[in-house]
């Protein structure tokens, strides 16, 4: 079969220009246009609205249909029977573990958990009230400094390693930045227990009496883990690529995606929803606050609403919501103000003709944001909790990018719209 193409002409001339469109396995095809640079053009496409930055393998989505997947596995199906770990496997290795291969993976992750003695010291330059996702982006990047043996992108066997110590020490440095914040003993990651269980040892236990994760909070955990861990080429994730397209050093591409994921249009809005629900204050003063959402001049948005790709549902907020009420449920928190407060925003949102028309739906976030507020975490930690199951996705990701045979630097043109040629004035004419 003939390669499908596509041709672009042009309004003042006879000039066409012709294009192969490539298939991937599923999803939209997709236009190749890097011979355009070579005729003399560039595309125009400011926040990725149309771009494809890159071919991979990992996850799909498809915003209209309200689907992903990792590796082909619908996430429905991963959040009800798997764990993070075997999720962690499945986007790092391409397929499901054998029970071997997942025994020998967790356990080569447990043993990584550890961080290095001298970064427990480094947290101590930190002020003590320093938000957590700030003394992530530090310590994430200070691994490079640690962990130098595993921290060139083209050896593969240091490749592994650093995925490795990400993923184990990611949760002990955002544990110990939430330690510090408190003024506590940090503690040190117990190999007993599974990764979100461990998680929350580091969180909530002191030196000074037993604690024992509660197994329904930690399988909750762990599912928040599973739908945050990929979502395709998203703002942070596209962050570390372009970090990483330098040959930059793992550690380095990772507190970058840290970075972007920090911002309240990402990864921040699940902190986000929890400020406006405490704003917002009362059900009395919901309808306000759905007008200030609908005002532009406001700067105002409805946080937890709205998707840059899911136009009809999230997939991952249906998963979540029904979680959101098992939570609530088991820890009789129904009649919480806040819960209540949330619970009858999505109700009016979802009722309301700006919202319908813009298809702006509760997304991931705004429930997860609920589950974590039930299970004790402190808002300044939400972001970093993300942060924590989007390490399996980075490093995946990551991965993919530099072992691929045509890895190229990440290095986009633009539509220059400053002035022209001009000559220099000297300070005493202008
Ligand atoms: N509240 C009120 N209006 C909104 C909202 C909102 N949350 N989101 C979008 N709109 C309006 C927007 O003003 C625009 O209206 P109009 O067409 O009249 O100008 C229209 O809907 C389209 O918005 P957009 O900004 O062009 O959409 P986008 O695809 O660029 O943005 C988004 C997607 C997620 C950044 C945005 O919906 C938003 O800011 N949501 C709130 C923040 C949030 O919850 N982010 C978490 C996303 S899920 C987790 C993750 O993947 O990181």
């Amino acid at each position: 079969m003939s390669q499908r193409t596509a041709k672009i002409s042009f309004s003042d001339s006879d000039q066409v220009i012709e294009l192969p469109v490539l298939e991937g396995s599923m999803g939209n095809p997709v236009i190749d246009i890097r011979a355009l640079g070579g005729q003399g053009y560039f595309t125009f496409d400011p926040g990725f609205v149309a771009t494809a930055s890159c071919a991979s393998s990992i996850t799909f989505i498809d915003g209209e249909r309200g689907l992903l997947y990792y590796r082909g596995y619908p996430i429905e199906q991963l959040a009800q029977h798997s764990d993070f770990m075997e999720v962690a496997y499945l986007l790092l290795r391409g397929e499901l573990p054998t029970a071997q291969q997942k025994a020998e993976f967790v356990n080569t992750v447990r043993y990584h958990t550890m961080l290095h003695d001298q970064m427990a010291v480094f947290y101590r330059g930190f002020r003590r009230d320093a938000h957590p996702m700030a003394v992530m982006v530090s310590m994430v990047g200070a691994m490079s400094a640690f962990y130098a043996d595993s921290a060139n992108p083209f050896d593969p066997k240091q490749r592994d390693i650093a995925a490795y110590r990400l993923l184990a020490k990611v949760p002990t440095i955002a544990a110990w930045s939430y330690k510090y914040n408190q003024g506590m003993p940090f503690m040190y990651p117990q190999n007993r227990y599974d990764y979100a269980e461990n998680f929350l040892y580091m969180m909530f236990a002191t030196p000074c009496e037993e604690y024992v994760p509660n197994p329904i909070l930690a399988k909750a955990l762990d599912r928040i883990l599973i739908l945050h861990a990929d979502h395709e080429q998203n703002a942070s994730t596209s962050t570390v690529r372009v970090a990483g397209s330098s040959g930059a050093n793992p550690f380095a591409c990772i507190a970058a995606g840290i970075a972007s994921l920090w911002g309240p249009l990402h990864g921040g809005a699940n902190e986000a929803v929890l400020k406006m629900l405490e704003e917002i204050g009362d059900v009395s003063r919901i309808g306000q606050a759905i007008e200030r959402a609908k005002d532009k001049s406001s700067g105002f948005r409805l946080m937890g609403f709205g998707h840059r790709v899911y136009k009809n549902m999230d997939p991952r907020a249906a998963i979540m919501r029904k979680t959101c009420h098992e939570v609530l449920d088991e820890l009789g928190l129904h009649d919480d103000p806040l819960f209540r407060i949330a619970l009858k925003l999505e109700e009016i949102a979802l009722q309301d003709d700006y919202f319908i028309q813009r298809k702006l739906y509760p997304n991931v976030d705004f429930y997860s944001g609920i589950v974590l507020r039930a299970l004790g975490i402190p808002t300044t930690m939400f972001t970093a909790i993300f942060a924590l199951a989007r390490t399996a996705g980075w490093v995946a990701q990551w991965h993919e990018m530099v072992s691929a045979a045509e890895h190229k630097i990440a290095r986009p043109r633009q539509l220059y719209t400053g002035p022209q040629r001009r000559d220099y004035v000297p300070i005493d004419r202008r």
